[in-house]
């Protein structure tokens, strides 16, 4: 796993750039290339075929910029904080907790800042960066705030997750969709948090990118998922607390049993998370890299009653990639009571306040992970590759003429814009063939085509898979057919 190869590539090739680079970068901030954005645009839509439109979910896009008594109600203002440690001499800032784990291995999640001190003196750490000592740790809170309008003095923030904005919209979404319990709503966006120190490529960002459900509940319905029965018994890998305390190893168990033998809360819960085992594999991460690790007490957040997070085994260890929270009605219920309106729901003629089972995706981290897992240092075939599966890879088709001469480059380009129609295509007729499947190769193109002399005579061309080099000969007029079925995974070709 080299991961700075992986940065080069992906920087050379469109994926990522780190942000404001030629005025020397801003820490934390990464933009998206040409490729980085189709592949972005891929995920999400993926994820909306796998877990929106599979269920009683409304998709909504709210705003980024949030009132202030918003992150009052839900606790941000006061609570969304870390520990921060400063070097007296370079004047850098690290996360107090990073520090000790780094340096111990322990685990200081909810510890006060004078315990935290006080592992630091005893441990002896110094600032990674010049070695300078380190400052009292104090508490920072992340919340990123700005100046709306042109009086100053009109404080509001940027949201920190996209949960925000549909807490606050429930009772208009209630309204316009009629919706009946138990449905969800999702939102794909973009998220802010002032980190103190921006680390590991796209993994700690200060702007980042997530796809969040909130799946409301009635609170005595919580073990009747629609469609659990579907997923009951997909596998999953459980890294439980009392395992993580007795520093064993996740366990392996169904979700069925998980929620028998109450390792998770709910079946909600459970569905959730055996379709993110699935999918994050048809993402191309293995199985083995996978696990849902529960918090420990100290960690789970102040409005969640049971939090498991997906984590994936990264080049630098493993790390959440999916925060899946139980947040019971924490969360209505302090809206409610900060903006008096009601937020509860009539069933049967009583009112309830729905509980709600949140999984929160990050799209920067799920793109980490899959950059990670789908490169291919090739000694064999010379070049570097990325193995992306075909319904993520940004560019799905490559088209070129055998050689730039003979009508082949006029027959190419017709193909071409035939293909790109449907898919995302690139034309190339520069250098040799060798060449171009290289280049191809290297943004992860799943299918090349390649007009030949043949094609000339009997309008059939060769399509290329990149996994095999393998080629088949097929008719153009089966082409947009035969790719479609190939990038939903319905036939084999090769
Ligand atoms: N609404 C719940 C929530 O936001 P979270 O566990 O804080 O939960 C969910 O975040 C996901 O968002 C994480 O699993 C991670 O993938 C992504 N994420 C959170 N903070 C991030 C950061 N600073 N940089 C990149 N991704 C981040």
């Amino acid at each position: 796993m080299n991961i700075g190869k992986i940065i080069t590539v992906a920087k050379r090739r469109g994926f990522i750039f780190p942000s404001s680079e030629i005025y020397g970068g801003l820490a934390g901030m990464y933009d998206f290339g040409p490729l980085g954005c189709l592949m972005k645009k891929k995920i999400e839509n993926f994820w909306r075929e796998f877990f929106v439109k599979t269920d009683n979910i409304y998709e909504v896009e709210t705003c980024t910029i949030m009132s202030k008594p918003v992150f009052v109600a839900s606790g941000h203002l006061k609570d969304f904080i870390d520990p921060l440690a400063q070097c007296k001499k370079c004047k850098s800032t690290f996360r107090a907790d990073d520090l000790i784990k780094e340096k111990t291995g322990k685990f200081v999640e909810g510890l006060n800042p004078e315990e935290l001190t006080e592992e630091i003196r005893k441990n002896d750490i110094k600032c990674p960066k010049c070695k300078g000592e380190l400052s009292e740790v104090r508490i920072f809170n992340l919340m990123l705030g700005t100046n709306v309008g042109p009086v100053e003095g009109n404080l509001a923030y940027l949201r920190p997750e996209t949960a925000a904005g549909i807490f606050v919209n429930f009772k208009n979404i209630l309204n316009a969709t009629r919706a009946k319990l138990p449905f969800g709503v999702a939102q794909v966006g973009i998220s802010y948090r002032n980190e103190i120190s921006p680390r590991h490529f796209l993994i700690r960002l200060r702007e980042f990118r997530q796809m969040e459900i909130e799946f409301f509940v009635h609170p005595e319905k919580l073990n009747e998922c629609p469609n659990f029965d579907r997923f009951a018994d997909i596998k999953i890998k459980i890294f439980t607390r009392e395992e993580q305390e007795r520093k064993g190893k996740p366990i392996e168990i169904t979700a069925e049993q998980a929620v028998k033998q109450k390792i998770l809360p709910n079946q909600f819960m459970a569905y959730f998370l055996a379709k993110e085992f699935l999918w994050y594999q048809k993402l191309g991460i293995p199985a083995k890299a996978l696990r849902f690790r529960q918090m420990t007490e100290a960690e789970t957040p102040h409005y969640s009653a049971g939090n498991f997070d997906m984590e994936i085994e990264f080049d630098f260890g493993w790390k959440e990639v999916v925060g899946n929270a139980y947040r019971t009605d924490f969360d209505l219920k302090s809206h409610m009571k900060h903006s008096r309106e009601d937020l509860s729901i009539t069933e049967n003629g009583k009112k309830v306040i729905p509980h709600v089972v949140e999984p929160s995706f990050g799209i920067d981290r799920t793109i980490y992970a899959i950059l990670l897992y789908s490169f291919f240092e090739d000694k064999k075939r010379g070049w570097d590759w990325f193995r992306f599966p075909p319904r993520i890879a940004p560019i799905t088709v490559a088209v070129y003429p055998l050689v730039s001469k003979d009508r082949l480059p006029e027959k190419a380009w017709e193909i071409y814009e035939m293909l790109k129609k449907d898919f995302d295509a690139i034309y190339d007729e520069t250098g040799s063939i060798g060449k171009r499947y290289a280049r191809s190769d290297e943004a992860g193109i799943p299918f090349a085509i390649t007009a030949d002399y043949q094609t000339l005579k009997d309008s059939t061309v060769t399509i290329r898979d990149r996994d095999s080099t393998e080629q088949k000969r097929i008719k153009i007029d089966d082409l947009t057919r035969i790719l479609t079925q190939l990038v939903n995974e319905e036939i084999k070709l090769f």
